[in-house]
């Protein structure tokens, strides 16, 4: 027998228990029922009949637990929409015989069932599961960690960007590693400040994260702090990698350099073509009578070595004409063996005679052996051509221009080397250099386009370029380009 203590605790217990659970007669009459939620008070229900009260019906319901537990003399199980559960209504899932003497006196019904309940487990389940999917399978990096910085979700797109396998940076990566430096502060300084997205929220923020390899990746970061009950709970990342939308800005940047330069040089080009093509023939005149004076007339000594030193400057112009026209000769881009000694004296050839040069020391140690190099001759006349002209510009017209060629057959490479003994580049100069647009020069004498297009054309042949500061004083360039691969030293040079 229970004692009385048990049975008021046993009555608590069903009371407590956050389901309604009523005993119901075999003629459906509630005759006892528990309090759970405070809609219906006890006294209401008890004497109703069940159908009655909580389905409007005159008779038993069609699928009623109670019933069949009736006809078969055992627990019944009638599962019923899952809309009905929590709501006002009974759904009477269970029901289970209360025997007497054998004899079924009663019902317990119950308004929830365990399959139910595992299947809204089971749903719940499949919930979460599709979140983590969703989360996993994002294009972008998603990566989760607590106040400590512990890192507790990182997803696939993560573990390809910074190069930790999922255990490494669940187990003990923290998030101040995937940042360089005091990054991951500064992140959650401005997070908590009110300026990138309001509190707690950090919207299309640009910085870079820490790979495993070490390197530096350019990223926009959306991120926010997860709170619960008004506590920081945790911190979470979206991280969208820029690299690629930096390199086609970048090529777009360069095609429009290139456009500009090439928009440059073809004007130049077809006004220096113009000016050649109409002294060719005047040149051609003067040469063909001063040959007429010298066969044809009884010429005394000094007149005849005059006319001489007048067919020899005469051919001199003609020499210059025909490399102006090579130089400027519009062509598509032609890749083939070349010897870019000859292209390096052919620009030398054409910026000697300049004013700018008048007071310039050329000193070549050229290599005479050098291999010859794949490339776009016009564009190695353009390369050249600006590198020069930079160092002349630099020298101020007076100093030394030095052209060294070498080459290292170990790593297949011919190396150029433009140095000259200007006041050399200056700290807050040499990273820029080489972007388009980048001049020091005062207005009108420099568009900063040369080096960048030089950048370019080294970098379509699959070379390098850099400048550095000598130690003596001046500045060098040097380039370094693939050797031709099939065509070897001697045997095409001079084609
Ligand atoms: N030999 C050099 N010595 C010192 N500084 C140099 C030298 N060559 C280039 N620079 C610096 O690099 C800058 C960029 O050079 P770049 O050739 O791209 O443009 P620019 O010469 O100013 O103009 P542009 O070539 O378009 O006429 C120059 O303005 C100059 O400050
Ligand atoms: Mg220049």
């Amino acid at each position: 027998m229970r004692t009385e203590n048990e049975i008021k605790y046993l009555m608590k217990a069903i009371d407590a228990f956050q389901r309604r659970l009523l005993v119901i007669s075999p003629d459906f009459q509630i005759l006892a029922a528990n309090k759970p939620i405070a809609d219906l008070p006890d006294t209401e229900l008890v004497g109703q009949y069940c159908h009655e009260i909580f389905y409007d019906r005159s008779s038993p319901c069609n699928n009623c637990a109670v019933r069949v537990a009736l006809e078969d003399k055992r627990p019944s199980l009638c599962p019923k929409p899952e809309t009905l559960l929590n709501q006002g209504l009974m759904p009477c899932y269970y029901a289970y015989p209360i025997y007497n003497n054998g004899e079924i006196e009663a019902f317990v019904s119950m308004d929830f069932d365990i399959p139910t309940i595992a299947l809204l487990e089971e749903k719940l389940k499949r919930s979460n599961a599709f979140l983590e999917n969703l989360l996993q399978s994002a294009v972008d990096c998603v990566v989760a960690a607590d106040m400590d910085g512990k890192i507790f979700l990182f997803n696939e797109s993560a573990v390809e960007l910074f190069g930790y396998t999922l255990e490494e940076a669940t187990g003990s990566l923290n998030v101040r590693n995937i940042y360089p430096g005091d990054g991951a502060y500064e992140v959650m300084k401005i997070l908590r400040g009110k300026t990138c997205g309001g509190n707690g929220r950090l919207k299309t923020f640009h910085t870079r994260v820490l790979a495993k390899n070490g390197e530096q990746i350019p990223i926009s970061l959306y991120a926010s702090i997860l709170l619960e009950d008004g506590q920081e709970i945790a911190t979470i990342g979206f991280f969208h990698d820029l690299r690629k939308r930096i390199k086609i800005r970048k090529e777009l940047e360069n095609t429009q350099v290139q456009l500009l330069q090439a928009e440059k040089m073809g004007s130049l080009g077809k006004l220096a073509a113009g000016v050649a093509h109409q002294i060719n023939n005047p040149l051609g005149g003067i040469i063909l009578f001063a040959k007429l004076i010298l066969e044809e007339y009884d010429l005394v000594e000094g007149a005849k070595s005059d006319l001489q030193r007048i067919l020899k400057d005469a051919d001199r112009c003609r020499n210059i004409v025909k490399e102006l026209l090579e130089f400027t000769r519009q062509t598509r881009h032609l890749m083939q063996p070349n010897d870019l000694n000859r292209a390096l004296q052919r620009t030398l050839f054409l910026l000697e005679s300049q004013a700018l040069f008048q007071n310039i020391k050329v000193k070549q140690d050229l290599l005479t052996t050098l291999p010859l190099v794949i490339c776009d001759a016009q564009q190695m006349n353009h390369l050249f051509m600006n590198l020069i002209l930079n160092a002349a510009q630099a020298m101020d017209g007076k100093g030394t221009l030095a052209l060294k060629t070498t080459a290292n057959t170990d790593r297949n490479r011919v190396r150029i080397e433009i140095s000259d003994t200007g006041p050399g580049i200056s700290d807050h100069v040499l990273p820029h250099m080489f972007d388009p647009f980048f001049t020091t020069k005062e207005e009108g004498k420099g568009t900063g386009l040369g080096l960048s297009l030089a950048y370019n054309i080294v970098e379509n042949h699959g070379g390098s370029i850099s400048a550095q500061n000598r130690p003596a004083k001046g500045a060098s360039f040097i380039i370094e380009l693939p050797i031709a691969q099939k065509a070897k030293q001697g045997d095409e040079r001079g084609k």
